[in-house]
């Protein structure tokens, strides 16, 4: 299979590090011409400067999801400069809460604003130009805790919940206009989001236990499935959300699996 995404445009948003400066550059190295938007302008330039290095096709902007004008702007000018945009990927987010009864409102808006109505909001821009094209591919990043929330999860699992509805709406809404909008919901994979390669041990193995696949996920899985998502391999798949989480709680009890295959010699603690 070989995945052709060459002459293709995206936007990336909070792209400047982490999960979405890999899928950018997955994304570039495609052949996509790729505009990596985040908050944080410092990131962008090191991007920026990957990108030249690379040779990868593409520009940076400066843009906070939950301004309306700033995304207008940044929509306007890629449609200008390059004429289409056929992939969005909302992968802008924050993470951040506290149990319920301390959990202050500003958290609470916070997780709402940047990771929901953040998605919206682009959405909003970009949905006009792609029913225009009469094509297009949106994918969002929703979460794990959108299926099952952790602990102190309130703020951040309900706006992934709300990432995951909203998707299969706009899908319907913009079925006719042969454009697919789907979610994906990475389990564990470590940034400097939730630093779980800096956790301690015993810490690390706790949660290493809750997976199928008994190892953390990469950045790069998540490129991949953003990659096949935009191809034409995936030109019949919308409304859905994406499992990537190496089976997080998909079996029950992943350990014991892993202990019969170290019995067997297959697997090491
Ligand atoms: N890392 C994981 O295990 C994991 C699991 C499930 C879901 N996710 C989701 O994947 C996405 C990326 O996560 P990550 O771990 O790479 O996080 P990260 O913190 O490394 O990256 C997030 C990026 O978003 C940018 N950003 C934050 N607020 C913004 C705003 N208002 N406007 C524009 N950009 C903004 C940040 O500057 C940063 O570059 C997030 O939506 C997150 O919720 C991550």
């Amino acid at each position: 299979m070989h995945i052709d995404l060459s002459g293709k445009v995206a936007i990336v948003t909070g792209a400047g590090r982490g999960i979405g400066r890999v899928i950018a550059t997955a994304l570039a190295k495609e052949g996509v011409t790729t505009v990596v938007t985040d908050i944080n302008e410092s990131y962008l330039e090191d991007v920026q400067k990957e990108f030249d290095r690379s040779g990868c096709k593409g520009s940076t902007y400066q843009c906070d999801v939950r301004n309306y004008a700033q995304i207008q702007e940044v929509v306007q000018h890629v449609v200008d400069t390059y004429g289409h945009i056929d992939i969005l990927v909302n992968n802008a987010g924050v993470a951040g809460g506290a149990p319920v009864d301390i959990l202050s409102e500003e958290v609470w808006d916070l997780n709402l604003d940047i990771n929901l109505k953040g998605t919206f909001l682009m959405c909003k821009a970009v949905a006009p130009i792609m029913k225009q094209q009469r094509s297009g591919r949106i994918m969002n990043a929703a979460s794990f805790a959108a299926i099952v929330p952790s602990y102190g999860s309130a703020a951040y699992a309900s706006s992934k919940a709300g990432v995951e509805q909203f998707t299969r709406v706009l899908a319907g809404e913009l079925g006719p206009w042969n454009i697919t909008v789907n979610c994906y919901a990475p389990g564990m994979i470590p940034t400097d989001m939730n630093h779980f390669a800096e956790l301690g041990e015993p810490q690390q193995q706790r949660l290493l236990d809750t997976l199928t696949l008994r190892r953390w996920g990469e950045k790069a899985d998540v490129a991949n499935l953003i990659c096949f998502l935009a191809s034409d391999y995936a030109g019949y798949i919308t409304g859905t959300m994406m499992d990537i989480s190496g089976g997080k709680l998909a079996t029950q009890i992943p350990r014991i699996a892993y202990e019969k295959a170290a019995a067997e010699g297959a697997y090491e603690f």
